[in-house]
């Protein structure tokens, strides 16, 4: 039963290889995505590693001088995505890549470690070393980049300064800070909706706000400095921070593997002690028994519960009474009351929607970080639990982009949302049937 759903996700990351990369899905994400791209490289790595380091390679390959990784890469001309290459204008910052179109927004910094899973699951360990040997000073750079652009208080913590850069795209985390902006009526054409139901994607109001504080970096031609002083839209998130860590964490030990690299390992290590500290100060909840995004630019914390919030437990960021709490919360809060593991955002808050994009349904690859999140601190139970609860919704509908929490919806003719066939799911499953 196993081996058939293993043979259908080689067949999805299969389709979507590009001879080079791998597109998240036909028709919806025709391009390279940067948290796309290392999830799906873990799914390429149990069955061709040489597609795994590729796809690696070619991502890298649009990194920019100043170490910034994009948010995707325009790997070739077409009109069948809103907003391209020709909207972003990444090449307004001095620094960008001369040789990819791509855009001035980055993604969570999976990269880091992404190469540390590379490691753990290749069997030739000598010959992914040496890969990794030739590629992490590229990662280290863009950690880098992070530490010294996108933390103006020197805190530990980094800034997203667009949803987009979240990658929780239309999480109901940004509702209050877009209703504090007020963009314009901005008249274009939408592609994704022509691929996708209208009620599982982000409103067209969404959008103008999307494209407004895109502006306002690109007034500033994506210089971090102008962007953390001008930006409506500056937000310290549990989701990124953690990953970061994690990444931090991996780079450490695989500096270590290789040797001879005292240095960086020093600065990686304070890097690393001030965000856990700092995170673990800043970001936790002790009413809501989770960690929350906070807004920079008002200055206040943002008290919601989402997937995010459990994410530090992917980093090794909370003691283990802390941990504790965060798998009480989840519990009662996202299990347990008729929904799969797990929602994307509070089932219980007044803006939970089971349907739409990240502001409710579950994703595959926030549930393969709580299932490792979890098993760090052995809730084996309860990982094992997030675990079979992302192979049954797959096999129930399909490698879908995400998936509706509430188990009554596949009582009958149950269906996934978003994209079909998309790679991060095929992958991740592949990852979770060997562990
Ligand atoms: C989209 O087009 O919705 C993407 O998620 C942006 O990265």
């Amino acid at each position: 039963m196993h081996k058939e759903i293993k043979q259908k996700a080689i067949d999805v990351l299969t389709r979507n290889w590009q001879g080079g990369f791998t597109i998240p899905c036909q028709g919806l994400y025709p391009f390279q995505w940067n948290w796309d791209s290392g999830f799906i490289a873990i799914g390429w790595a149990h069955f061709d590693i040489a597609k795994a380091k590729k796809e690696i390679t070619t991502f890298l390959a649009a990194q920019w001088e100043n170490g910034f990784l994009p948010h995707i890469v325009f790997h070739h001309e077409t009109d069948t995505y809103f907003p391209g290459p020709d909207f972003h204008c990444a090449e307004l910052h001095p620094k960008a890549s001369k040789k990819y179109k791509t855009t001035g927004l980055t993604q969570p910094p999976v990269l880091g470690f992404v190469l540390k899973e590379l490691y753990r699951i290749a069997t030739d360990k000598k010959d992914i070393l040496r890969f990794i040997k030739s590629n992490i000073d590229n990662v280290y750079n863009n950690h880098r980049y992070f530490y010294e652009q996108r933390d103006p208080h020197r805190e530990g913590l980094v800034y997203i300064y667009h949803n987009w850069e979240s990658g929780t795209d239309n999480s109901p985390m940004w509702d209050k800070i877009f209703e504090t902006i007020d963009a314009p009526e901005y008249s274009f054409e939408r592609r994704d909706t022509t691929h996708v139901d209208p009620a599982q994607r982000p409103s067209k109001r969404e959008y103008d706000h999307y494209l407004y504080i895109l502006n306002i970096a690109k007034k500033y031609r994506y210089d971090d400095e102008k962007i953390a002083q001008h930006s409506p839209f500056l937000v310290q998130d549990p989701l990124f921070n953690a990953v970061l860590i994690k990444s931090n964490e991996a780079l450490i030990e695989l500096y270590t593997l290789i040797g001879n690299e005292d240095e960086k390992i020093q600065t990686l290590s304070n890097w690393q002690n001030k965000a856990k500290h700092q995170y673990n100060e800043k970001l936790f909840d002790s009413d809501l028994g989770a960690y929350i995004h906070y807004d920079l630019k008002a200055e206040k914390p943002i008290e919601m519960l989402s997937s995010s919030s459990f994410t530090a437990l992917f980093a090794n960021i909370p003691d283990t009474k802390r941990a504790a709490v965060l798998k009480k919360v989840l519990q009662s809060k996202f299990g347990g009351q008729g929904y799969y593991l797990c929602a994307s955002f509070d089932p219980a808050n007044v803006n939970f929607n089971p349907k739409k994009y990240w502001r409710g349904p579950v994703w595959i690859n926030l549930n393969w970080i709580l299932y490792y999140g979890f098993k760090n601190y052995d809730f084996n139970t309860l990982a094992e639990n997030i675990k079979n609860d992302s192979i049954e919704l797959v096999k129930k509908v399909g490698f879908y982009e995400y998936f509706d929490p509430r188990k009554e919806m596949y009582k009958s003719n149950a269906v996934g949302y978003g994209g079909n066939n998309f790679s991060w799911t095929a992958a991740l499953v592949i990852d979770l049937l060997n562990t």
